[in-house]
């Protein structure tokens, strides 16, 4: 399914990986990376009256801390003693290997430990009497839909779905591929998975369905969980039309076939009268679950049985299905959540993310549960009907910790602080941020205008393949600085390396690296150890190194600089150059592709496309569009690019490598600092592509 498409250029621009880009990469830091100007922004001291956190102060976090990394074994296994495990782990339970050089790398947690993550996010609760508080607060995309579901009728809607998919043969190990919208059948669906043992795969609805096929695919799921539609703000998305032809071709391609679609109604979207229903193949979610008890056999499995796959972008080929296994990613989410949000059972709290990416996953499905937080679970985008929806909503249930994307704070901002300001939002105490960095005024105006001034802010530093926060501020513990991640999380070594490998010390900026194993590590690429080998950890041999840049201050505090590698950041959502390319060089009118990020003012990063036609063909505002087209239907309309610019060639080296750095000041109008060109082979080509800019 993927790779079918070769991509001449790429193909050359990578053949040397992975050493040879990322040193090239750690010369040429991605220009369209803000750079904040560390030593101006003023520190805002932690000094909020609101709540006590639960760690004090610096101090207290420093014992915490080093105990953590001094003693990995005995830090986590208190915490994992408030969990129930059906058999306690062994007392030396973690062993690591991050050193390709010292044989494969691999990672082990709570060993000799069998537990059930569904388990401890549901039955413990109602067990300790917490059943009838409300689990989710389901927001839908019109403010009149709203649900609320309990602690208990979650559990029983999780065991009836879990006991449908025992009944059709799904078991341990098994995977299940799910393309759902935020709706609480969505966790409900991953939460059945986890209690028999199955590993889920949720693919984001906004994925197209080539791209939904490539994952089906990869993983060989035995079953897909859709739903019939969704609306999206005033836009009506058929998901099972697409699910349809995702398993059509999925099936071309695989003998592993799905046998079994089961679709879930989105009345409001799209009906069941006009859903597409495959007959002996497709059943509804109502009559799968119709007559399944609510009650069902807990699988325990073992603590490093894997829990799902996500798949996610990286400089080359294909997408990465990264694996996280089940008891050290629950023991670290609920930690993470816990203290980064300083969170108590009982508490209302909002993640904005979908269960389609890591951050839907971690802080919300699983994180808050094992917490025993109620959460809102909103369906919808943050201005529809209009800008002040999230603080609407943040009133309707007394958010106390809300949780969002640098994006939408920059889109919330430019609307206005007027519609902020039209609630009162003073059941707020935190307010976080994740997916790309901040910029000091975005922070600024989310801590003065959103927050009042009263909510500290935590800027969450981590990654698809960390499963849960590495370098966040916790929160009133100690000072802020608007743009800075600030400090590791507990048992956390972060460091920041030079192109050689070479650790730096103090005040530093390089690549960021992670020295230890922390419980909720990937622990492989599903179905390609060799790869997460080369990705992760042949760059910098003995560390994990994380595909960002850092700059480390005279306090200590981490500052992340961005991508230093061939992704983009565009809202949040982490795109690979190469994945765009192909989808543009598919185009048979298209000869070649390279593509670049450019800094745009409420993305983050847009998408800037280079495209050298085939011999004959011109440039037409049709053939523009048609591109953009072959975007999205290979990857996603989140993935389209915001512009295309013809290339009669390309800036490339003797040895036929794109010049990226090159391509970065032309996309971003800064061609009067392009640096040394004299190793291009046709130095020329600049002017062209600068004479054809905006054309
Ligand atoms: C990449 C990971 C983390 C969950 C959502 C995205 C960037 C993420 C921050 C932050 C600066 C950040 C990094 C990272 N990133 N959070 N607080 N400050 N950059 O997960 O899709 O795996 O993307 O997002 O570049 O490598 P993801």
């Amino acid at each position: 399914m993927w790779g079918s498409i070769s991509n001449p250029a790429r193909d050359i621009a990578t053949a040397a990986l992975p050493d040879k880009v990322v040193a090239a990469a750690a010369v040429a830091p991605d220009a369209t990376s803000p750079q904040p100007p560390v030593d101006l922004v003023p520190h805002v001291p932690s000094n909020y009256p609101h709540f006590t956190p639960f760690v004090e102060n610096v101090d207290q976090y420093k014992a915490m801390y080093q105990r953590s990394i001094e003693d990995p074994d005995g830090f986590w296994a208190d915490i994992a003693s408030e969990f129930h495990w059906h058999k306690k782990w062994d007392e030396k339970h973690t062993s690591w290997n991050f050193d390709v050089r010292n044989g494969p790398i691999h990672v082990e947690w709570f060993k000799g430990g069998l537990t059930n993550i569904a388990y401890n996010c549901l039955d413990r609760h109602v067990a300790a009497g917490r059943g009838d508080q409300p689990c989710f607060l389901w927001e839908g995309n019109e403010p009149k839909d709203s649900a609320v579901m309990t602690y208990s009728q979650v559990l029983g809607e999780v065991c009836r779905m879990a006991n449908y998919l025992r009944s059709i043969g799904v078991g341990k190990g098994d995977a299940v591929s799910i393309y759902m919208p935020m709706v609480c059948e969505l966790p409900i669906a991953m939460l059945a998975c986890a209690r028999i043992g199955a590993v889920h795969s949720v693919v984001f609805g906004g994925f197209s369905a080539e791209a939904l096929a490539g994952r089906i695919a990869d993983c060989k799921a035995k079953v897909l969980i859709t739903s019939s539609g969704v609306m999206r703000g005033s836009k009506k998305i058929d998901l099972k039309a697409i699910a349809d032809k995702a398993v059509e071709m999925a099936e071309l391609n695989d003998e592993h076939l799905v046998s079994t679609v089961v679709v879930q109604e989105v009345k409001h979207a799209v009906t069941r009268e006009h859903t597409h229903f495959v007959q002996g193949r497709d059943v509804w979610w109502e009559d799968a679950l119709r007559g399944q008890p609510t009650e069902a056999e807990v699988e325990w499995v073992e603590a490093d049985h894997p829990l799902f796959l996500l798949y996610t972008s990286g400089s080359t080929g294909k997408p990465k299905g990264v694996v996280h296994c089940t008891g050290g990613y629950m023991v670290y989410t609920f930690t993470t959540t816990k203290y980064v949000f300083n969170m108590a059972p009982g508490d209302v709290y909002w993640c904005t993310a979908d269960c389609g990416w890591i951050t839907g996953h971690s802080y919300l499905t699983y994180g808050p549960l094992l917490v025993g937080a109620s959460q809102v679970v909103f369906e919808g985008v943050p201005t529809y009907p209009a800008a002040d929806r999230c603080w609407q909503v943040v009133d309707k249930y007394k958010v106390k910790q809300f949780y969002t994307a640098p994006t939408a704070i920059r889109s919330l901002m430019r609307a206005g602080e007027l519609y902020v300001k039209e609630h009162n939002r003073d059941s707020l105490r935190i307010l976080g941020s994740v997916g790309e960095p901040i910029n000091p005024e975005a922070w600024r105006w989310y801590h003065d205008v959103v927050g009042d001034g009263r909510c500290p802010i935590v800027d969450t530093w981590w990654q698809t393949e960390t499963g849960g926060h590495m370098i966040t501020p916790l929160p009133n513990t100690w000072q802020q600085k608007p743009g800075s991640a600030t400090l590791p999380f507990f048992g956390v070594v972060p460091v920041i390396v030079d192109d050689k490998a070479n650790e730096l010390q103090g005040e530093a900026e390089g690549m960021l690296c992670i020295k230890q194993a922390w419980p909720s590590t990937l622990r492989t690429v599903y179905g390609d150890h060799d790869r997460y080998e080369t990705n992760y950890f042949k760059p910098f041999p003995g560390y994990y190194f994380s595909g960002d840049g850092a700059r480390r201050d005279k306090d200590g505090y981490f500052w992340i600089t961005g991508r230093v590698d061939d992704v983009i950041n565009v809202s949040g959502h982490r795109i690979g150059t190469a994945e765009v390319e192909s989808a543009l060089v598919a185009h048979p009118k298209c000869a070649e592709a390279a593509v670049v990020g450019f800094e745009h003012a409420i993305k983050g990063q847009g998408i800037y496309a280079f495209v050298t036609l085939m011999e004959g063909e011109s440039y037409t505002e049709d053939l523009r569009r048609e591109l953009i087209a072959s975007v999205r239907s290979h990857i996603g309309a989140f993935a389209a690019p915001d512009a295309i610019h013809w290339a009669p060639g390309l800036p490339k080296t003797r040895s036929g490598k794109i010049m990226r750095r090159v391509l970065r000041k032309i996309a971003s109008k800064e061609e009067d600092q392009l640096g040394d060109i004299s190793t291009l082979a046709d130095p020329s080509v600049v002017q062209q592509l600068v004479d054809l800019r905006g054309k």
